[in-house]
């Protein structure tokens, strides 16, 4: 069962590691051709919080290459599963350079490949149904907490669990299809996963937990603890949420009553994190803004309301990465 992996990034490093030293057959496409150079001469390193080894895919155990050469090899001998585990502009990007090439090599195949999505926020896999239509699509949900420290190392900094199910608008279509196959590879490499009929549900979740914790830790600069750390930074924190309910309720999207103990709960189990965001500000690179909070301004577009304060997020955390020359 071949799995392809988009993204040499943490997650993508942490889960091609794992699989790959499970013995799965992994192909790891990374943006740059140095990245695949070196991940095919050093492999991947995956190191605990404490920087012993936790696990090792040594070089020539999976293969690694540059995502522009994955359409092409793909076609060549497609895969099983594709798992997305970049960015979503770069998803996209990587979806609609490879989409005509796929659904060839997929009418080649008797197995039409699952692809998963691993993004935070909401929006992008409404865009990828429409890029890779007919194709069954996943999305998964991972508390897993993993932080690259170069291009061949991560340090798996917190175990969580990796929820996977259909979603989207094709939801019910592919639940034949369900990928008990790729939960039990991903158990086999140590990884807690689950499969989910509900994934819609936890992608909702973590959106309203993405809203509150990650544009606030990226404008005050803080570690997620912080945010725990005074009464107005909590009264911020609970104005964001109460909107992004009110845009639930006006959408007919169910929340949880304790919604608001299990952000704080994440601020505590993830006190010494960086949110994504806040790393992604720090690194002059593209934050997910537009499909955590710009995600529930179009809920809200959508209902017919207005979602002032994550409005002001977008502005302020686009705002953020505008430097002076
Ligand atoms: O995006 C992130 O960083 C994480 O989803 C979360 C939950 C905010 C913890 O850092």
């Amino acid at each position: 069962m071949m799995i392809d992996l988009i993204g040499g990034g943490s997650l993508g490093l942490l889960y091609g590691g794992k699989l790959a030293a499970a013995g799965a057959d992994v192909r790891l496409w990374c943006r740059t051709p140095e990245q695949a150079a070196k991940l095919a001469s050093r492999g991947i390193t995956i190191r605990d919080a404490d920087g012993g080894t936790e696990s090792q895919a040594k070089a020539g155990s999976f293969f690694a290459g540059p995502l522009e050469g994955f359409a092409e090899a793909w076609t060549a001998r497609p895969g099983r599963w594709i798992l997305l585990m970049t960015k979503q502009k770069d998803t996209e990007e990587a979806s609609r350079m490879s989409a005509g090439r796929l659904a060839s090599g997929k009418r080649a195949t008797d197995h039409p490949p699952g692809v998963v999505c691993f993004q935070n926020g909401y929006g992008h896999m409404e865009k990828l149904e429409k890029l890779l239509p007919g194709w069954p699509l996943y999305a998964a949900v991972t508390t897993e907490g993993a932080k690259r420290a170069d291009a061949c190392e991560v340090v798996h900094a917190g175990a969580g669990t990796t929820w996977l199910g259909p979603a989207g608008r094709e939801h019910a279509r592919h639940m034949e299809e369900r990928p008990e196959e790729l939960v039990q590879m991903l158990q086999k490499a140590g990884f807690s996963a689950v499969l989910a009929n509900d994934i819609d549900r936890r992608i909702y979740r973590k959106l309203l937990v993405n809203s509150v914790i990650n544009p606030l830790t990226a404008l005050w600069n803080v570690p997620n603890g912080e945010l725990l750390a005074s009464s107005e930074r909590l009264r911020t924190m609970s104005m964001l949420l109460q909107e992004a309910l009110a845009v639930y309720d006006a959408s007919g999207i169910a929340w949880e009553e304790d919604i608001w103990d299990q952000i704080l709960e994440v601020c505590r189990a993830t006190a010494g994190n960086i949110s994504s965001m806040l790393k992604d500000v720090r690194n002059g690179a593209e934050t997910e803004i537009d499909w955590i909070n710009g995600a529930v301004i179009g809920l809200a577009n959508q209902a017919g309301v207005r979602a002032p304060l994550h409005e002001l997020m977008v502005g302020l955390v686009k705002g953020l990465s505008i430097r002076e020359e």
